[in-house]
């Protein structure tokens, strides 16, 4: 098998490419979205394998270039696993993080007392491959913790200001974002994809 030598990285979404190119190895060409002028396909599959192979298929169908894409998100348990698929329209058209976080926030206070016997929470990364010869590969992980009851430092991106991981009593948006990136769950379903690339 030939190791990937340059890729696309299959998203419009800054910060998802600056954590997913910190993570592929300094050798590697990265080519963004933008490079070839390309809008997202509409992400209409039912989980986030789905849709990571619904961008990952497109984005190399348009430009003949193997893709990497991810579809994540963060599933709270006492909202029964919202936003989950649908992270980021929670932040509207132009994709604002702060109404999203105050969605989850204002649904969670809807449950106050409950709020703290159910604070569990997780992000979920789904990768996706594909070549242009219609091969794909797809691997998943997930880091679990809670949400905290207000926003907490602004590293990172998304949700990361309201997510603690467990065994740590900082959100991701307050913590170093290279320690973020050596914990969640898109470094996760990086070392199941590594072995393509090193
Ligand atoms: P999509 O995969 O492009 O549909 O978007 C995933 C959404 O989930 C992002 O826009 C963020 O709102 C959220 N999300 C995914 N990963 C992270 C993360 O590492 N930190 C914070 N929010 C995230």
């Amino acid at each position: 098998m030939s190791k990937i030598k340059k890729i696309l990285i299959g998203t419009n979404n800054k910060g998802k490419y600056r954590e997913i190119s910190y993570l592929l190895p300094k050798k590697i060409k990265k080519f963004e979205t933008g490079f070839f002028n390309l809008s997202s396909p509409e992400e209409n599959g039912k989980s986030f394998k789905e849709n990571s192979y619904i961008k990952a298929s497109y984005f190399s169908k348009k430009t003949n270039m193997i893709c990497l894409a991810d579809d994540s998100g963060l599933e709270v348990d006492l909202l029964e696993g919202e936003p989950g698929i649908y992270s980021s329209r929670w932040g509207g058209k132009k994709n604002n993080f702060n109404i999203a976080i105050k969605k989850v926030l204002k649904k969670m206070n809807k449950f106050k007392d409950n709020w703290d016997n159910i604070n569990s929470a997780r992000f979920i990364c789904c990768m996706t491959i594909f070549w242009p010869n219609g091969k794909s590969y797809s691997s998943s992980g997930s880091v679990e913790g809670t949400i905290s009851k207000s926003k907490k430092g602004k590293n990172g991106f998304g949700y990361d200001p309201i997510f603690i991981p467990n065994g740590y009593n900082k959100t991701f948006g307050e913590m170093n974002p290279k320690l973020k990136m050596s914990i969640d769950h898109r470094f996760k379903a990086y070392l199941k994809i590594k072995k393509f690339f090193i």
